[in-house]
């Protein structure tokens, strides 16, 4: 059995209010817990943009009913609520800015990016989806404002390259690579079809080899959880997105058993980093138990995640998540979910 800290996810979708069909606080926080993740952060992009201090508190008193693992939000913007931070600046853990189309209506340009940059005086990162030419743009804001920025879902070497070399130069920036881009590629996305859709796109394989082979250049591995319904996957215009909350930790204990990484590197992108990154309150007495020798394979009717679905269904894996504490208390053993809806908490940066 090898014991790890309680994985911390900066990155996921869990829906409410508005998108419930979807998954919901309860459901998406046993998938943390059945993944090994105890603190998660939930992005803005729901129906109704979380972009206003009203929206955001409506929010967390919906998590506080439901949820069972450690729970933060980010806020959002579309360039129109600046006067709006400092009234959020301490309660959430980022600022999530979209500047290529993706799930939901959020995008932004370059003049709205800049006046949100210079907006944001607080001290948790900026979060940035900015794939494809977007990169160097946001790259030029950085520089001229020096904010502490997290480049979300790295995907290609192109962009990976990118970012080594702005860090070199000394920008304020980190970034995160999913588990579908360590492990998918554009041929499985093919298999897959709209349960390989997703922004970022599933690159090649020429790609998928640059993040591994550039692991240390890597800060964070963020889940993306972000599901969407079998209904909406089958439809004419499927929407972009793949859960990930129940499956990241296995894919990469199975990557350890094959020698791809160590131990030390998932404790850093999946707790150290994000902890210290994101300002994240943990507790000694929080920590997740897995046979990192115990085979099976991932199967949809397992999943606790709403969508009931995931890319890597029926996959062989090793490493299996056994027992998950939270401040001491067992919440999880073998497979079932021990502790009762809204005994999570709901979780504030560290000042
Ligand atoms: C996300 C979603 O469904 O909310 N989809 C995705 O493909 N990653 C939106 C996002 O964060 O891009
Ligand atoms: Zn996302």
């Amino acid at each position: 059995m090898i014991k790890l800290p309680g994985l911390i996810d900066i990155h996921t979708h869990l829906r409410t209010p508005g998108q419930e069909q979807k998954e919901d606080f309860y459901t998406g926080t046993q998938a943390a817990l059945a993944g090994g993740f105890t603190t998660i952060l939930d992005m803005p992009n729901n129906q109704q943009p979380i972009t206003t201090l009203d929206r955001l508190e409506n929010k967390i008193k919906l998590a506080e009913q439901d949820i069972i693992c450690d729970v933060g939000f980010h806020f959002g913007s579309l360039g129109d609520n600046l006067l709006e931070f400092q009234n959020v600046q301490e309660m959430v853990f980022g600022l999530k800015l979209y500047l290529n189309p993706t799930t939901g209506n959020f995008l932004i340009n370059e003049e709205k990016l800049k006046s949100i940059y210079e907006a944001w005086t607080g001290n948790q990162p900026i979060i940035l989806h900015c794939e494809g030419e977007t990169l160097p743009m946001a790259l030029e804001v950085i520089r001229q404002t020096k904010k502490p920025t997290h480049i979300a879902h790295v995907s290609s070497a192109e962009e990976l390259s990118i970012i080594i070399s702005a860090k070199e130069e000394g920008l304020p920036i980190t970034c995160g690579v999913t588990p579908h881009h360590l492990f998918l590629t554009d041929i499985d996305g093919q298999k897959l079809g709209a349960y390989g859709y997703m922004k970022p796109y599933l690159k090649t394989q020429e790609d998928q080899d640059f993040l591994w082979k550039n692991l240390d250049s890597i800060d964070i591995i963020e889940s993306d959880h972000a599901p969407h319904t079998k209904k909406e996957k089958g439809s004419d215009n499927p929407p972009f997105g793949v859960p990930g909350l129940e499956t990241t930790l296995p894919l990469l204990l199975t990557a350890m058993s094959q020698g791809k990484l160590a131990i030390a590197d998932i404790t850093r992108l999946m707790f150290t980093n994000p902890k210290r990154i994101f300002n994240i309150p943990t507790d000694e007495d929080t920590f997740v138990e897995v046979d990192e020798t115990e085979e099976y394979a991932i199967d949809n009717k397992n999943l606790f995640t709403k969508c009931g679905w995931s890319p890597f269904n029926g996959w062989r894996v090793q490493g299996k998540i056994k027992t998950v504490f939270i401040r001491g208390i067992k919440v999880f053993e073998d497979g079932k979910v021990l502790s009762k809806k809204g005994s999570g908490k709901i979780i504030f940066p560290r000042p």
